[in-house]
């Protein structure tokens, strides 16, 4: 279109010498500049909008469900040992553990419940009543390190054991930061009855 438009522009200095053709390449030539100007508009919106879009990248990596029925935006503390210590997990943290619930766990665990073993589900008070208990960060990824017996008499091979070579110690905190804060707040989690 540049192009288009300095030709014009050039043949209008060779060639503008009748007043009739003069007149013609004028309106051209703002015919021209006017189709340039818009295209370079629509160029500026473009890039801005792409910046406007890369710029917020964590607004966009929080997950509704996270937002809306775990009430999390800021970040949040949560009870890391039982002994009063706590950690703070970010909205995003907690987006990450829900992507990697709906991965891995889901199938048996949909809603919080446990499909294969309905008594004993992920709600908060189940959780807390296991030996030892499961209502803390360091409690769940213990048990998902090797999960055991309700009672913790015995190694159980029904649930999902997650190795820190699958999932390195910041993830599976995630993903247990997901669960516990589920269980405390999601409405008609771990559920037992069908
Ligand atoms: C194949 C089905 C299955 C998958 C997949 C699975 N679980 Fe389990 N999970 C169970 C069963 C069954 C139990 C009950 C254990 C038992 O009966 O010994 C359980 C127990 C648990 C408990 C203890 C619940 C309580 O009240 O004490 C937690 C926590 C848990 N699972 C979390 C997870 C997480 C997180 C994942 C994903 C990494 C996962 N599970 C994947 C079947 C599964």
């Amino acid at each position: 279109m540049l192009h288009r438009l300095l030709f014009s522009i050039r043949s209008l200095v060779q060639e503008g010498r009748s007043e009739e053709s003069f007149e013609r390449k004028l309106f051209k030539l703002f015919e021209l500049a006017g189709y340039f100007c818009r295209a370079a508009l629509v160029v500026v919106l473009v890039v801005c909008l792409g910046v406007l879009t890369i710029a917020s990248p964590a607004q966009a990596a929080v997950d509704n469900y996270v937002r809306r029925y775990l009430k999390v935006t800021e970040p949040i503390a949560l009870d890391l040992d039982g002994q009063g210590q706590t950690k703070q997990f970010s909205a995003e943290d907690l987006s990450k553990g829900k992507e990697l619930f709906e991965a891995h766990c889901l199938n048996c665990h949909v809603g919080g419940a446990t499909l294969p073993n309905p008594t004993e589900s992920l709600a908060l008070t189940t959780l807390a009543g296991a030996t030892p208990p499961r209502n803390t960060i360091n409690g769940l990824v213990e048990f998902l390190r090797q999960p055991m017996t309700y009672d913790g008499t015995e190694e159980s091979f029904w649930c999902r054991q997650v190795p820190e070579s699958w999932m390195p110690q910041a993830q599976i905190e995630n993903l247990a930061a997901f669960v516990l804060r589920a269980a405390q707040k999601a409405p008609g989690w771990g559920s037992d009855r069908f």
